[in-house]
């Protein structure tokens, strides 16, 4: 997996007065889980929303506030700060922030040592929505960006402000992943195309009721998510789902299996790793009614098989691409998975199984065991869906450069 870079990255972080520094604590403990060296700034006003103190026994160094450090009187050097470090990152950057930027006024620590720096610098934009969209706001960005400023764009979601749109800072895991992005380009899927499949189908009866299943989307929607993080372009062909589409992912709404497959068969003929985890209806209705069915006495529906696009997919797999398919079952899990892995030609599947309390559909979690061709297992607790995307997309990469599992 990728590392930050080969030695330890020291990152500047700058944390500026906005109600989003909430939550840095967080995105600190991520780089330091990935072994960066963080020099936390704050701005005079940030240290009104978050303390100095956690963030210094998070990030495991003393936070430098002043040009002075008030109990010894020393001079923190910013142009020494700024030559050292390989990145600068400030989240949350205030419209205030932006604006000094923009302009050189070095009237605190973290300016000084961003007109100083020599390294990439990032910054992660918060503010109310209003000030987000300011003519003046939108067109200092549109400045720093011209003179190499990278910027990771606010999200869309409630503010602080009771408001809601455009300005909320992401959450930390994708400012890490934004910024690891930015600052490690050679990620391992870095132009690979990915095609994951999410959500259930709905097959209708007549124009107002449908055959559907309990699918929420959450467990293709994380994967699809955690393949952007490793630079992968991907493709979520999804199922009807009240899931926001991750950043950066290239979404195809499909209603009926059949469209699934239309889109799937098209869209995988450009796909190095197709993972397909959307609960496709097995079946259909034969005559599906013009009218609504007036209610009467029992009605009998016949149903007919619809596609199955896995073992479709498997039949037109190239040497190169990684095919990987779910197995949802309530029952002798492992034999059906078994079974489905050699069917339908897959590199290997991820079996969850509904007697799993936890796993499955619609919870925020799930337990999982992957199966590959060979006959090699693995098996995982009960974890996030989150976590279970990234344990996915790690075997994923080891299978697609090595055909094994990785030690994971
Ligand atoms: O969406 P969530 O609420 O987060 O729930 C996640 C999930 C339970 C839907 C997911 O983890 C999962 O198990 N997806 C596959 C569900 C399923 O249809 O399993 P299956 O064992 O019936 O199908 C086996 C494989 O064939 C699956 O990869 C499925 O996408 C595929 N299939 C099935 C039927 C069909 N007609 N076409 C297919 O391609």
């Amino acid at each position: 997996m990728p590392t930050l870079v080969n030695k330890p990255l020291k990152v500047i972080l700058g944390v500026t007065g906005g109600i989003a520094a909430y939550k840095i604590p967080m995105l600190i403990r991520l780089f330091k889980k990935a072994d960066a060296d963080v020099q936390v700034i704050m701005t005079p006003s940030a240290e009104r929303f978050v303390t100095p103190e956690t963030l210094s026994v998070l990030s495991e160094k003393q936070v430098l506030c002043d040009f002075f450090d008030p109990a010894t009187g020393m001079w923190n050097n910013h142009v020494d700060l700024g030559l050292k470090a390989d990145a600068i990152f400030i989240a949350p950057a205030t419209a205030t922030t932006i604006g000094k930027m923009v302009h050189g006024i070095a009237d605190n620590l973290l300016m000084a040592t961003y007109l100083s720096a020599r390294c990439p610098v990032i910054i992660a934009p918060a503010m109310d929505l209003d000030m987000y969209a300011h003519d003046s706001v939108t067109e200092n960005l549109r400045l720093l960006e011209s003179r190499g400023v990278r910027i990771i764009p606010a999200e869309d979601g409630p503010l602080a402000s009771g408001l809601s749109g455009p300005g909320r800072l992401p959450e930390p895991d994708t400012l890490f992943a934004e910024f690891m992005k930015i600052m490690n380009p050679e990620l391992p899927l870095k132009g690979k195309h990915v095609m994951v499949s999410a959500g259930p189908t709905l097959e209708a009866i007549d124009p107002v009721r449908f055959i559907g299943n309990h699918s929420s989307g959450k467990m293709g929607y994380a994967i699809a998510e955690a393949f952007t993080k490793v630079g992968a372009n991907v493709t979520l062909v999804s199922g009807p789902v009240s899931l926001q589409t991750p950043q950066n992912v290239n979404r195809i709404d499909v209603k009926t299996a059949e469209q699934m497959q239309e889109v799937c068969l098209e869209e995988s003929q450009k796909a190095d790793i197709i993972v397909m985890a959307a609960a496709v209806a097995d079946y259909k209705v034969e005559n599906q009614a013009e009218l609504k069915i007036k209610k009467d006495e029992n009605l009998t529906l016949n149903l007919v098989r619809n596609p199955d696009i896995l073992q479709e997919l498997g039949k037109v797999k190239k040497p190169s691409q990684t095919l990987i398919g779910f197995a949802l079952e309530t029952h002798d899990g492992q034999d059906y998975a078994k079974d489905k892995v050699v069917r339908k030609n897959l590199d290997f599947i991820v079996l969850n199984s509904l007697a799993n309390e936890g796993a499955g559909f619609g919870h925020d979690t799930n337990k999982v065991c992957l199966f590959d061709k060979t006959g090699s297992e693995k098996s995982y607790p009960l974890m996030s869906k989150k976590m279970v995307a990234d344990i996915i997309v790690k075997q994923a990469i080891c299978y697609h450069l090595s055909g094994n599992f990785a030690d994971i």
